[in-house]
């Protein structure tokens, strides 16, 4: 019998620290210290044992059931203050403030970009990110086999196009996009096409797995290198300010024809020569050129006909020069503390 009572104290103090709610008190209440609860039935059992020990259970039963009840209150007690905790509302306080996000560096140049050329009556184009081989290298004049290939390393995929060939790569520019809005709009056409791109390069602090690119097109009669020139120049002035000047040098391009380099006057020393510019006062910033006359016809155009020019800027480049910004990787960690700063 003493055993039991030790038993059911325990019991009930176990399961009195799992009480989660009013509920879950009301039910040991009833369990363990109502009339008809489990220390009323020892209770009860008490007239069956002799004199002295009765005299000995009663005491220590009775002592162990005020302890049951004090708990039991103390328990009751704490359950009604939290209650009450949890329902106050305090209206004059002040209302939590909500962190407000904001755009990406990436995305600030490329809106500010966009709205240039949308001001200037280009449409703003888009393609896959999973391109064909076909669109990424031999629509823009880099056939098979041609050592031109090796300037872009990409990744494959490891899957068959519906004629049974490994002809899927991560784009490894936004070039094929003028192919294909060639293809859909013919000519005249005034595009801008934004996007990432993918390369199998050696990291560091300036080349990425993983970028943005910024590509323009614009196709019409008889335009020439001046347009491209005039185009370019206007970016530079409005991304750097008015005093930007810009340079061209030849650069090979298979898909433009002449292609050149553009450079633009080093915002940071204004042309004397920094850190930056390697001490050239210039920044390569833009691969340009007059469209070549096999990717006008990949596109579908004439071009005998029609003309037109191209130009790709690297747009998360663009981002880092303009805030300064030192490891091109930064961008890719995810790092809020980074991206806080802009
Ligand atoms: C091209 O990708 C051409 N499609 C650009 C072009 C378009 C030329 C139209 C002529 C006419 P290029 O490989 O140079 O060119 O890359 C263009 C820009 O992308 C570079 O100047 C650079 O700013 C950026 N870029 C290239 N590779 C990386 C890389 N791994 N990480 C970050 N930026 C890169």
């Amino acid at each position: 019998m003493k055993n039991k009572i030790e038993q059911i104290r325990n019991e009930f103090i176990e399961q009195l620290a799992q009480a989660k709610d009013n509920e879950a008190l009301r039910e040991l209440e009833l369990k363990y210290l109502s009339r008809k609860g489990e220390f009323s039935e020892i209770m009860h059992g008490l007239k069956d044992v002799n004199l002295d020990l009765r005299k000995e259970l009663g005491e220590l039963a009775n002592s162990v059931k005020l302890e049951m009840q004090a708990k039991f209150e103390e328990a009751r007690q704490t359950m009604e203050s939290y209650g009450k905790k949890s329902e106050f509302v305090d209206v004059t306080l002040p209302g939590e403030k909500l962190a407000n996000g904001h755009l990406n560096p990436i995305t600030l140049v490329q809106n500010e970009l966009e709205d240039l050329f949308t001001s200037l009556g280009f449409i703003i184009g888009d393609g896959p990110e999973l391109e064909s081989d076909y669109y990424n290298f031999t629509a823009l004049n880099v056939p098979p086999l041609h050592p031109a290939r090796d300037m872009q390393d990409t990744f494959y995929i490891d899957s068959k196009n519906k004629e049974g060939q490994y002809d899927l790569v991560m784009r490894t520019q936004t070039s094929p996009v003028q192919i294909r809005m060639m293809q859909k709009y013919g000519a005249p056409l005034k595009a801008v096409i934004p996007g990432r791109c993918f390369r199998n390069e050696a990291t560091d602090a300036r080349h990425e797995h993983t970028f943005y690119q910024f590509e323009g097109i614009m196709v019409g009669r008889d335009i020439n290198f001046s347009n491209l020139k005039s185009f370019l120049e206007i970016v530079g002035k409005r991304l750097f300010g008015p005093s930007t000047e810009l340079r061209m040098r030849p650069k090979f391009y298979p898909f433009v024809e002449p292609g050149n380099n553009g450079e633009y006057t080093c915002f940071l020393c204004r042309g004397k020569g920094c850190r930056v510019c390697k001490h050239t006062g210039w920044l390569e910033i833009v691969g340009a050129g007059l469209i070549h006359p096999d990717v006008l016809r990949a596109g579908g155009i004439d071009p005998d006909v029609y003309s037109g020019f191209a130009f790709g800027f690297g747009l998360t480049r663009l981002a880092m020069l303009k805030y300064s910004i030192n490891d091109i990787r930064l961008f890719n960690t995810g790092d809020i503390k980074f991206l806080e700063q802009f």
